[in-house]
């Protein structure tokens, strides 16, 4: 019988070689493993072997069996994990997209209005978002005791050498005309930092776009046809305006301008405030103290300024009310900005 094992071992080993699917796979079971197989065949013939050979037959016996079992569990593994993955990718499906981003609205806001200046004629300058007093404050001819330079109003770096965030872009004007020399079309977009409480209407971290144009013969209606020209670029050709005076230490005389609400188009509304207009920008004639100290001659020279809110106008672009709904980064909100 031991020979008749052995053989049986032989044509398994080349049975195995044939094994190349799942059918094939069963046909090889059903010869070797179930009960009317050759195994089983085998061991209920061991009773008829003499006692001095049990040992010997049973240990050959004992390897076919281990080696049909074996063989089936790994062929069996395979042809499962074969056919898993099989299912798992249809490549005919379309590839899974990554989302690509998008600009944040404000960056849009950004954009859109370098855009208009730049084709007024403007050029593009940044600068440091940390800064010092004398930047912020003293070129720009605020006054020493000037509320503004409070600690309560203005995050201090270091107090003693009157280190602090940027509370405007106004410093870049600073910054440009000690730079350059006259004529000066610059536009000067950039993030600002106030003490203030987090509300509907102010954050303490916002942006803000200087705008400087130093040259001769600089007057007021440049300042007022440049920002209507804006505006109506920016909001649409029918958006109505008005001037109001106002008053800022680095412009002499000084101005704000509003347009009418985007939202109730100036009936009057809770955005508006029942006002029917939104102030979107302050500006005026560049003030003759700030010209001289920055080395730019006033009797010769003369320019005008003005500062927008960045956020202030992207929520009248976006018609989005709370400007904390810019920063939360709410992809349900900013995919409706694209
Ligand atoms: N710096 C002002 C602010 O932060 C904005 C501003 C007003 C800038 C008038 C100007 C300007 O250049 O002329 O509120």
């Amino acid at each position: 019988m031991i020979e008749e094992i052995r053989n049986t071992k032989a044509e398994l080993d080349k049975d195995i070689l044939n094994i190349a699917n799942s059918e094939q796979l069963e046909e090889f079971r059903l010869k070797y493993l179930v009960k009317k197989g050759l195994i089983q065949g085998f061991t209920e013939r061991l009773r008829e072997v003499p006692k001095e050979q049990k040992r010997d037959v049973g240990v050959e016996l004992n390897n076919l069996k281990k080696l049909a079992e074996q063989t089936y569990t790994e062929y069996k593994e395979k042809f499962e994990a074969d056919s898993s993955s099989k299912l798992d990718i249809d490549l005919t499906m379309p590839g899974q997209k990554d989302g690509i981003g998008t600009y944040h609205p404000i960056q849009q806001t950004i954009d859109e209005m370098v855009t208009i200046f730049k084709s007024l004629g403007f050029a593009v300058a940044v600068g440091p978002d940390i800064e010092d007093e004398y930047h912020n404050f003293d070129a720009a001819n605020f006054a020493p005791e000037h509320p503004a330079r409070d600690m309560q109003d203005t995050f201090y770096i270091n107090s003693e050498e009157k280190i602090l965030l940027r509370t405007h872009t106004t410093p870049m004007q600073v910054r440009v005309m000690k730079s350059q020399a006259p004529p000066i079309r610059t536009i000067m977009p950039g993030r600002v930092y106030r003490n203030e409480a987090v509300s509907a209407r102010s954050l303490a971290e916002f942006h803000q776009i200087e705008g400087l144009y130093i040259d001769k013969n600089v007057t007021m209606s440049d300042l007022k046809g440049t920002m209507v020209e804006f505006v109506r670029r920016m909001y649409g050709a029918n958006t109505d305006f008005r001037f109001r005076p106002s008053y800022f230490p680095f412009t002499e005389p000084s101005a704000e301008m509003d347009i009418t609400c985007f939202l109730c188009g100036g009936k009057g509304c809770r955005v508006c405030k029942y006002q029917g207009w939104l102030e979107v920008v302050g500006c005026g004639m560049v003030h003759p103290n700030m010209l001289k100290e920055c080395g730019i001659d006033p009797d010769v020279y003369s320019g005008f300024a003005f500062g927008f809110g960045i956020e202030r106008v992207t929520m009248l672009k976006t018609g989005i009310d709370d400007i904390r709904l810019l920063y939360e980064n709410d992809v349900r909100i900013l995919k409706q900005f694209t």
